[in-house]
């Protein structure tokens, strides 16, 4: 090997180890500072952005001072779990609740941290005055289509150059074990407005804020199946993507919430790899963005039984692991968030009640981080080139 070449591959090593930042210098210095040691640092070496959903309520409790703090110690990026929906945002038809939002957005910055805004057009969580409206007939299609266009439009501008990752559009697509199986654009928006409402949203929210990355959100979708998008969920959400993106509508990313169960079968790494690598191809910036694990409450749980909690501790742990360690893997998987992050505060055992959830995230209700944090930790500084390198910034798509 001559010289210059020599000079090439040390250059190329110098430039990757400082877009590492943290690397450590030598072999025989493996310790890391433990301030850097946090979900939230550790990410930043890749530049991953690692996120947790706020409960406000919890966030605000005086008596429940570990909540707060690690929030704000523990992440870089934060998403209100439920009080940019539209039912928090406008109760009232005109009349809107800033309040809270903007709590979490002035919390974010002064913690340095991103916001990732959930969410612009569900069928969940909608005011009683406009499902009431439509359901009346007082409200007629037009009208519902200026009401989706003044809500994005007056969201977007409110929170503009705050946002980093809008949530535009969330779940709206059915699942192969829903009635008809065969997938569709499901819900209230699709059945009102036809499936056409979801090009618009993109459009209205891009109009409101150029700088955002517009997000198309929904669960189900973290690894390709059959290929067939009659019934393989990543499928028909890829075919929409490409289609959107075809019709040049604004969308710059795809997130998949990553909300799974240690009762499934579950993905592997490298199923979920490929599938964030082909939302990449496409152009498109991919997320994590609601991942939680959750298991089922067997009286033997209840009841502490080693032999029954163990085994759900160590598969919620290895799920995290594979969805964490595939993002890192694809450099257009921009931030990893996790819906909630202690069993204290965790909308599982409320949702999923028959049979009982819970033990879905990775602190148990006492505040101690479970295997599942020490092991997403693990992936973080263990992770380099050149199968895991520093995310690719997206620019907004006009
Ligand atoms: C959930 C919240 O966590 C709960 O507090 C609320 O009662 C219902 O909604 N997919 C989403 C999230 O996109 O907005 C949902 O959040 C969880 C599923």
């Amino acid at each position: 090997m001559n010289v210059r070449r020599w000079l090439a591959i040390g250059a190329v090593a110098v430039a990757t180890v400082a877009t590492l930042g943290t690397l450590p210098a030598t072999a025989d210095r493996p310790d890391l500072n433990p301030a850097e040691q946090s979900l939230g640092a550790l990410g930043l070496r890749h530049n991953l952005y690692l996120g947790t959903a706020v409960d406000m309520a919890a966030l605000n409790d005086a008596a429940d001072p570990h909540y707060r703090e690690i929030v704000g110690s523990e992440f870089t990026s934060v998403t209100a779990e439920n009080v940019m929906k539209w039912e928090s945002l406008e109760p009232t038809r005109g009349t809107y609740n800033w309040a809270p939002a903007d709590e979490l957005v002035a919390f974010a910055k002064r913690n340095n941290q991103r916001v990732r805004g959930h969410v612009l057009v569900w069928q969940n969580q909608l005011p009683a005055w406009l499902t009431e409206g439509v359901a009346d007939g007082s409200i007629d299609r037009e009208e519902l289509r200026t009401i989706l266009r003044n809500h994005i439009t007056t969201v977007v501008r409110h929170f503009k150059g705050r946002i980093w990752q809008w949530d535009v559009v969330n779940e709206a697509v059915s699942d192969p074990w829903d009635d008809p199986p065969t997938l569709h654009y499901k819900g209230f928006w699709a059945q009102h407005l036809g499936p056409g409402y979801i090009a618009d949203a993109f459009r209205w929210a891009r109009a409101a804020d150029p700088h955002a990355l517009l997000f198309y959100n929904d669960y189900n979708i973290e690894a390709f199946g059959s290929g067939d998008a009659a019934n393989d969920k990543t499928q028909f959400v890829y075919n929409m993507a490409k289609e959107l993106l075809r019709a040049g509508v604004p969308i710059d990313g795809v997130g998949s919430q990553g909300h799974l169960g240690t009762q499934y079968p579950n993905y592997d790494t490298l199923q979920v790899v490929d599938a964030l690598r082909k939302f990449a191809r496409l152009g498109l910036a991919t997320a994590f963005t609601e991942v939680d694990v959750r298991s089922q409450l067997t009286d033997g749980v209840r009841a502490g039984d080693s032999a029954e909690v163990n085994p759900r501790l160590q598969a919620s742990a290895a799920n995290f692991h594979v969805l964490l360690q595939a993002c890192l893997a694809e450099r257009r998987c921009l931030s990893f968030t996790v819906w909630g992050f202690t069993d204290k505060h965790s909308w599982v055992p409320g949702w999923f009640d028959d049979p009982p959830e819970g033990l879905a995230t990775i602190y148990d209700e006492n505040y101690q981080p479970k295997r599942a944090y020490n092991v997403m930790r693990a992936d973080l500084i263990y992770a380099g080139p050149p199968y895991v390198l520093p995310r690719l910034p997206q620019r907004p798509r006009r």
